[in-house]
């Protein structure tokens, strides 16, 4: 009988565990451990713990996705729309052709620049690193501020570029990636200056460590809303955000992380919005295990 319970004993919580492995096999998502073993105070306690982290992990993740799914479809409805109203005036009346053409172009071209983003989305996500390469931070970053120089010419905005000191700015990853990831923010510098403003580009390098810094003296936001510009289709109301998708931000954080290292988003002390990329150089990513957690 006394060894019967004692069995009984050591075996249920493996009963529990199996039985809380098989629910999250079948979906459910809300199993939880801990509270049903809380007694406890053995290592078994501990995989619990684990065990309601994973879920808890799994739980946030698959809710991000069906919430980008659902602003996804309600995005691409939009321009939907409009190419059917535009086809249903065609039909209506024959005068109304060449407009109609026109408006259907525009809004296909539209829904294919969407369509091109979501995708860089997704590869930054699941393949950010595959296609690993070196490559020069500091070349990349002059590169794509030389393109946007020549874009700023029309809007009379200056971009000053600096590189505090000569450092190793040689980072391990996805060259393609990180330049539209840091082309996504100069650009938001770009359509948020006035005429006669000033971008300022700055790179530094520190133990390893290297931040690139991207201040306008644009109109900043809000700060009860500077946390959620990263995330996908978020745009802050003003006249200039209508005229992108909410993405870019997006793609940068995910190749960011991708990359080991992290982006955030502060006003300047007298206006203006700035934004720092931080990552890990190359050397870091080999000598050490990095990101160190
Ligand atoms: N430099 C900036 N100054 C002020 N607001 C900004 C700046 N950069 C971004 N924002 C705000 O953050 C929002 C999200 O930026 P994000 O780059 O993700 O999207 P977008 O530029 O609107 O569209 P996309 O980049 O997909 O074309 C923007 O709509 C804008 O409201
Ligand atoms: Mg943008």
């Amino acid at each position: 009988m006394f060894s019967f319970l004692l069995a009984w004993n050591l075996t249920r919580p493996m009963r529990q565990l199996r039985s809380a492995f098989e629910r999250v096999s079948l979906g459910d998502l809300t199993v939880r451990l801990l509270p049903v073993m809380r007694r406890r105070h053995d290592e078994i306690t501990e995989v619990a713990k684990d065990f309601d982290a994973m879920a808890e992990r799994l739980q946030v993740l698959v809710a991000a996705r069906e919430a980008l799914l659902h602003d996804i479809s309600h995005e691409l409805r939009t321009p939907l729309a409009r190419l059917q109203l535009a086809i249903g005036l065609a039909h209506q009346n024959p005068a109304n052709v060449d407009t109609s053409l026109a408006r259907i172009e525009q809004e296909a071209e539209r829904l294919d620049r969407m369509v091109g983003e979501l995708l860089a989305l997704s590869r930054a996500e699941h393949q950010g690193m595959l296609a690993e390469e070196y490559f020069d931070l500091l070349g990349l970053v002059e590169a794509v501020v030389n393109d946007a120089r020549y874009e700023a010419q029309l809007t009379k905005v200056t971009i000053a570029l600096t590189a505090r000191q000569p450092a190793d700015y040689t980072v391990k990853g996805n060259a393609e990636m990180m330049r539209r990831a840091v082309e996504n923010i100069v650009r938001n510098a770009l359509r948020f200056s006035l005429p006669g403003q000033e971008i300022k580009v700055s790179l530094a390098a520190e133990d390893r460590l290297l931040t690139i810094s991207v201040t306008d003296q644009g109109p900043g936001i809000a700060s009860e809303k500077l946390s959620s510009i990263f995330d996908p289709f978020v745009r802050v109301n003003s006249p200039q955000s209508g005229k992108g998708y909410g993405l870019g931000l997006a793609i940068t954080r995910k190749v960011l992380l991708a990359h080991g290292g992290s982006v955030d988003a502060h006003n300047g002390r007298d206006g203006g919005l700035q934004i720092q990329l931080r990552l890990p150089t190359a050397l870091a990513v080999t000598a050490y295990k990095w990101p160190p957690y």
